[in-house]
């Protein structure tokens, strides 16, 4: 059957960006059966034994409890399950002193989802005709808000200024504000903190700008904290939650261990949630309740924090440590290569100034020695102008073992030096 597409449905199935990369990673995985790959390029997180035993305890809780079947045998509101929405009241009043009620909080099935709802609703054409950005105010960021706007046109992404340590081989994006526009036209404003791909942190005062260029257009400013605190608490340098009148808090349970049940969880301002929630109830009515009945447990125990600071944290640091170490032993002193500063999530970026090849190219060497990384140039969703940056980098999951950070590190580093000196040969 060859059904006629309508626009949108060609523009979500194209095989580009990430999609291709994906789709090529798995045929190279499936090829290669009983040929040892090292693959670097999962964003999926590992599954930690306190991580399972925690979820494996508060189901068998919810089992015993009368609550089960008003859980799993029932519809809810589109809002969420009113006991997980009042823990997270309860649990960010008490840690960030807010004062959030219930009226403050939408769960949605995933925060992709939450992502989506936020793209269309305040990104796209108003009913005058008008075109309203999604600005994304550091580029490279969170590849999955490239497909997220029905209306492609409307994603503006900008390009940061880099912070380069050239004797330590580490550098650091930071938004660019001599160039970053938040007008009448912004719909939105979307970033992740702490970021994928980079393991960026973007400054309490960097988000506090942004916050302010954004607050007299009445433009909500999405901060994507699906790695930040208090769950799963994967920033390795210190942050403050911001919130304000038009910052929407967004943050996921996928990275504390639940990405199965998608639960995406958007905190902000009650007009906010009101028009998302509509929007939620049209797509597919509600979450499921199952996840957030198990979350609420953790979360009003206590537990949740203590293993996401105690566990999953030092656990996903301790692989940048061995990362971080094979590269500045393994890495030819004289290459140009910088590692993005480690602050946090689960990944590690790496910019090989003026590689010789393409991000691609390396992808595909890489892979000849049986090391799978992602090319860099598909996290750059909305940034339209050239720049030879996007495509000398490459992010490199931290959820190997050590022994496969370690080896997967080392070749690498065996490839850049060839291909540098390659280069220099032919030159
Ligand atoms: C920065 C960021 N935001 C959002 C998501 C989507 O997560 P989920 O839909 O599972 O909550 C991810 C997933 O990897 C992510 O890395």
């Amino acid at each position: 059957m060859n059904p006629a597409l309508t626009k949108i449905a060609a523009q979500m199935s194209n095989l580009t960006g990430v999609r291709a990369i994906m789709k090529d990673i798995i045929e190279t995985l499936q090829s290669n059966k009983g040929q040892e790959l090292i693959n670097l390029s999962a964003g999926n997180p590992l599954i930690l034994s306190e991580v399972e035993q925690l979820w494996r305890d508060c189901t068998a809780d919810l089992l015993a409890s009368s609550e089960y079947g008003e859980v799993v045998c029932r519809y809810g509101s589109s809002q969420g399950y009113a006991p997980f929405i009042e823990a997270i009241a309860n649990d960010f009043n008490k840690r960030y002193g807010l004062k959030l009620t219930e009226r403050n909080i939408l769960i949605t099935p995933g925060s992709q989802t939450l992502y989506f709802y936020a793209a269309n609703c305040f990104g796209g054409y108003t009913s005058s005709g008008q075109l309203k950005q999604i600005v994304l105010p550091l580029s490279p960021d969170y590849t999955g808000y490239g497909g997220v706007c029905l209306v492609p046109e409307a994603l503006i992404a900008y390009k940061p200024s880099l912070d380069i340590d050239a004797s330590a081989h580490r550098f650091k994006y930071r938004p660019d504000f001599s160039q970053l526009s938040i007008t009448d036209d912004t719909g939105c404003v979307i970033f992740s903190r702490p970021c994928n791909p980079t393991g960026n942190v973007l400054t309490d005062d960097e988000v506090k700008k942004i916050a302010d260029l954004a607050a007299p257009y009445d433009v909500p400013v999405l901060i994507d904290s699906a790695y930040a605190p208090p769950f799963p608490a994967l920033n390795f340098t210190d942050m403050s939650l911001i919130f304000g009148e038009n910052i929407l808090h967004c943050t996921s349970l996928s990275k504390a261990g639940l990405p199965g049940e998608r639960i995406g969880i958007a905190i902000g301002n009650e007009k906010l949630i009101q028009v998302l929630e509509s929007f939620q109830t049209n797509a597919n009515l509600h979450s499921s309740r199952y996840g957030q009945a198990i979350a609420a447990r953790a979360i009003n125990s206590g537990a949740l924090v203590q293993i996401a600071e105690q566990v999953i944290r030092p656990f996903y640091q301790n692989k940048f440590a061995v990362l971080e170490n094979t590269l500045n032993e393994a890495m030819p002193n004289n290459l140009p290569w910088f590692l993005h500063r480690g602050e946090g999530a689960i990944f590690a970026w790496l910019w090989l100034q003026d590689l010789p090849i393409t991000d691609w190219e390396l992808y595909q060497e890489l892979k000849q020695v049986g090391v799978i990384v992602v090319p860099g140039s598909t996290f750059f969703p909305g940034l339209q102008e050239e720049w030879q940056h996007k495509h000398q980098c490459v992010r490199i999951s931290l959820t190997g073992s050590d022994e496969e950070i370690v080896t997967g590190m080392q070749r690498l580093a065996k490839v850049a030096e060839q291909v540098y000196q390659r280069a220099a040969v032919s030159a």
